[in-house]
């Protein structure tokens, strides 16, 4: 194994960004409610919203684009995916869609019956939305770690084997419809599944005749922390880690956005003919035909492609390593962060950071809003405008943890774009005991809010943020 961290690619083009003034960054957050999503992306200097569909192709990936094959039934592109999809993982069946929520529409049309569970480690939330509107409901598995930021944990994405036991004993096999992994846990930070918790997982699956899925978004980074941190398996290649790892499972969800380096597409992978007939109808009416999904076939090219430089060691080695080194750097100046460091994002912890602002000012909220203001960098709020209002009281949630997310998208931001990432969160943090009002909701959005919602300065006078 390669213990030297390098940058394994070089960059022959490049997009130009800028910044605006400070005082145009002050005018665009007022103007657009302190709503990350409603700023425009030229007015954004280093956008850390999302690390799905952002990443760098490679110019081998776009050599591809190029070659796409855009046949409607039969594509060569398809048959790329197809090859590489079973000799990554050995599941024999595939099918492309338009990308990861697409993917758990069709499979849960088929799998869920009304009423029917779906246990796994924390879905994400199309996921959660999926799942319920074909009239399931998902259970929440994931050892209680997952829910202390300061607690150190290798695997903070396993489900709980005791309570999983537990709940398919209480619940019987005619009430749960599959059970889901999602590897690494998105919602949970970013937090790898260890193979010993997939194959115990596996087992208790097996035993009670209930399929195993995973939600397979970021299967190579789960893959690299197996190598890195389960001492079973650091002899062996990512490849090999990946191919037991879906061994275990009978199928997957994959939003390509993510590992596959694509800027849009989605996988269903599954091992059984019947299931796979099943599912071709839902896949026609509201994707496309099989061998083409809800993809063109120049991204089934670069999605192929993607797959094999994935799951490369140097690529993930680095990848994973870059995400690190921010949130190391940001450690050491003392800044509130979520450990360990996931495998796509380093997430600041809004109470900590903000410990004077009270907890329904929406501390992290704020704090994504201050980091565009101070440097042009566009973080994600996790945390209470996320969660939203439970629907029985009415009530804003309280969320465990009050989260503003900052992901790497993959190859795409320098050494450089990193340190001044770090240098804006560490102007920020210095006079952030001070802060003693956050935010206050303006307009609230409905359904999925945290996309519309408008906030105004609890403190009205206040002219900056800092
Ligand atoms: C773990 C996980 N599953 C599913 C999805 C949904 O995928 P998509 O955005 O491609 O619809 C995401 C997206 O962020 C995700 O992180």
């Amino acid at each position: 194994m390669k213990e030297k961290w390098f940058v394994p690619y070089k960059y022959r083009m490049v997009e130009k960004i800028s910044i605006p003034l400070k005082e145009e960054r002050v005018e665009i957050l007022k103007k657009g409610g302190y709503n990350m999503f409603h700023i425009k992306a030229k007015d954004v200097y280093i956008d850390l919203l999302t690390d799905s569909g952002t990443g760098t192709m490679s110019n081998i990936q776009w050599s591809k684009i190029i070659m796409g094959d855009e046949s409607y039934a039969g594509s060569r592109s398809f048959f790329e995916i197809k090859d590489i999809v079973e000799e990554l993982t050995g599941i024999p069946f595939v099918i492309p869609v338009h990308q990861g929520r697409a993917a758990e529409k069709v499979l849960n049309t088929v799998m869920i019956k009304e009423s029917q569970f779906v246990p796994g480690n924390t879905h994400f939330d199309t996921t959660k939305g999926h799942i319920e509107s074909s009239g399931g409901r998902a259970i929440d598995l994931t050892i209680d770690e997952s829910a202390d930021s300061a607690i150190y944990h290798p695997f903070k994405g396993n489900i709980d084997l005791d309570k999983l036991k537990a709940f398919v004993e209480e619940h019987k096999r005619e009430n749960i419809a599959y059970i889901l992994l999602t590897i690494t846990c998105n919602s949970g930070g970013g937090q790898p599944v260890s193979l010993e918790n997939i194959e115990e997982t596996h087992k208790i699956a097996k035993a009670n005749g209930i399929p195993l899925f995973f939600d397979a978004a970021r299967f190579a980074e789960n893959a690299y922390f197996i190598k890195q941190r389960e001492n079973k398996y650091k002899t062996w290649t990512i490849k090999e880690i990946v191919k037991k790892m879906f061994s275990l499972v009978e199928g997957f969800t994959m939003s390509s956005k993510k590992d596959a380096i694509v800027p849009m597409g989605g996988l269903i992978g599954i091992r059984s003919e019947q299931l796979f007939n099943d599912l071709a109808t839902p896949t026609i009416l509201n994707e496309g035909y099989l061998t083409y999904g809800g993809m063109s076939g120049m991204v089934m090219g670069a999605l192929a492609q993607g797959l094999h430089e994935v799951t490369e060691f140097d690529y993930l080695h680095y990848r994973i390593g870059q995400v690190k080194m921010l949130g190391d750097v940001l450690k050491e100046a003392g800044i509130p962060i979520v450990e360990p460091i996931g495998g796509h994002a380093v997430f600041l912890d809004g109470r900590k950071f903000y410990p004077n602002i009270p907890e329904d000012e929406f501390p992290a909220q704020y704090l994504t809003a201050a980091l565009y203001e101070a440097g042009g960098v566009r973080p994600v709020e996790v945390g209470a405008n996320l969660v939203g209002r439970d629907p029985d009281t009415g009530e804003n949630i309280r969320p465990k943890l009050d989260l503003c997310r900052l992901a790497i998208p993959r190859r795409t931001y320098s050494y450089e774009h990193m340190m001044y990432t770090a240098e804006t969160i560490k102007e920020v943090f210095k006079n952030a005991h001070k802060i003693k009002h956050g935010l206050k909701i303006d307009i609230e959005g409905s359904g999925l809010r945290h996309f519309s919602t408008t906030f105004k300065l609890v403190n009205s006078k206040k002219k900056s943020l800092l």
